[in-house]
């Protein structure tokens, strides 16, 4: 005989077998159990302080969860479809273990508003995951622009050859947007950590609830500010999946350079073995397999946030049903960033980056064609006829199938009299890097700010807010 469900008061007959595989969480929602927990013993306690609950009552309660808890770490906790969520597992299991005691925990509450504060603590601490992942990544990104300095390698715009730039420029670019998701996240985290316990089902209750209380006890920021709102809302969940669709957009920039770059056509990096994989048939093959999953994994980061975007769209006041569909894409994309951040740090620690090939690719695209135009504004040519005879230059010495180095003192004259021989020191890459120290530019010195300000930033992290 199946067992009457916890609100079948009104009903004679059970639930079709269809219905209770179609709408049961618990599949999925028992990830939220030590939330569910820690949220039912604070607000035991709280009922406790305000005379709802006997002190015995709220005792019983707190060691039954805490048996609870136990048993669910242990694996031998039974979970129960027909119970259809995580909620009402744990709690007909608590009313197995302590009787009538368990019956009286719910008392002021509603699953709508236990429901939003445990994925509000789930989203809470998950943020905090997040973070620290980026963190690590953040110092290897440090370490290696650390080591290459002075490794130099084309710039692109437009995908083309551009200006020479340092390899630490280049993966600081990276370091500052990763920084970038962990203030995001930190941000995001201060409206999270908001209870919404005491909202109840959408109306708040009869009984003198301290719902400040509860909120502390959990270590959360704040309370509620309207029932409705409180039951409703999931912005929380949005803004998570928005900030873990930013941090797989940044990874999956640097998974498409990584792929370019580990072409033999470039061969500007050697793949660490471990994160690299064969093929079945071309023996030859190294295949950057990590990195093309990740970029293909950020696909389905931004279809959870799309699917939640979807399923709040068209909902009325207050809680319904489709808000469980909030859960899955969550936790799917919870799974993927924290994968994927800690797999992009890994294969970055190990990754040998071919100095010899960058330094030979910058003899390709004339990447030195700004250095001499800017040595003729030096000279006292205008910039716009500078760019002009530049041009000049660069053709006559694609004609020749040569570089602009290349070309003759005599030849170059010829296409501007001011031109010295002090120019070929001039065309020199590393020159022309470190001629760049604007701010944020690739010279040396500003490369070194970065560092020191990455540094910075990297010691004063603590995951306490
Ligand atoms: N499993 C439900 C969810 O995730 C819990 C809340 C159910 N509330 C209700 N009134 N049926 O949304």
């Amino acid at each position: 005989m199946a067992e009457k469900k916890m609100w079948g008061g009104r009903f004679s007959k059970g639930t079709d077998a269809d219905v209770e595989r179609y709408t049961q969480s618990v599949e999925y929602d028992k990830a939220l159990y030590e939330h569910d927990i820690a949220g039912s013993r604070a607000h035991a306690r709280m009922l406790a302080k305000q005379g709802v609950l006997s002190r015995e009552d709220a005792a019983r309660i707190d060691e039954g969860l805490a048996q609870i808890l136990k048993e669910i770490q242990d694996g031998v906790f039974v979970w129960r479809v027909e119970r259809e969520d995580v909620h009402m597992n744990i709690e007909a299991r608590l009313t197995e273990l302590i009787g009538d005691a368990g019956r009286r925990l719910h008392t002021g509450r509603s699953r709508n508003d236990q429901v939003a504060l445990d994925f509000r603590l789930l989203a809470g601490e998950r943020n905090r995951a997040w973070r620290e992942r980026l963190r690590v990544l953040v110092a290897v990104l440090v370490e290696r622009a650390e080591e290459h300095k002075e490794t130099l390698l084309p710039g692109c715009t437009h995908f083309q050859p551009a200006q020479p730039v340092s390899l630490a420029h280049h993966l600081l670019a990276y370091a500052w947007m990763f920084k970038r998701d962990v203030s995001r996240l930190e941000d995001a985290f201060k409206r999270t950590m908001i209870s919404p316990l005491g909202a109840a089902a959408l109306a708040g209750t009869t009984y003198p609830l301290d719902p400040a209380f509860t909120a502390a006890e959990l270590g959360m920021n704040g309370v509620f500010d309207n029932s409705m709102d409180a039951v409703s809302d999931r912005d929380f969940a949005l803004e998570a999946l928005f900030c873990a669709s930013m941090i797989m957009m940044h990874l999956s920039r640097l998974c498409e350079e990584l792929i370019v770059w580990a072409n033999p056509a470039f061969g500007f990096v050697a793949l660490p073995d471990g994160y690299a994989t064969g093929s079945s048939i071309m023996p030859q093959k190294k295949n950057p397999d990590v990195a093309e999953l990740m970029r293909g994994k950020t696909g389905r980061v931004y279809g959870a946030l799309v699917t939640l975007l979807t399923v709040m769209k068209g909902l009325p006041m207050a809680y319904n049903r489709d808000l469980q569909e909030d859960k899955e894409p969550f936790l799917d994309a919870d799974r993927t960033v924290c994968a994927s951040v800690s797999l992009m740090a890994g294969m970055l620690g190990e990754l040998v980056f071919r100095k010899e090939r960058m330094a030979a690719a910058l003899r390709n695209g004339f990447l030195n064609a700004t250095e001499l135009a800017d040595y003729l504004v030096g000279k006292g040519v205008a910039f716009r006829e500078a760019h002009h005879l530049t041009g000049h230059a660069v053709a006559l010495a694609e004609s020749r199938g040569v570089n602009l180095e290349d070309l003759r003192l005599e030849e170059l004259q010829g296409i501007c009299p001011e031109i010295g021989a002090d120019v070929f020191a001039v065309l020199e890459p590393a020159a022309a890097v470190r001629r760049r120290q604007t701010p944020g530019g690739t010279g040396p010195g500003p490369v070194e700010e970065q560092l020191a300000a990455l540094k910075a930033w990297l010691a004063s992290c603590t995951v306490s807010n």
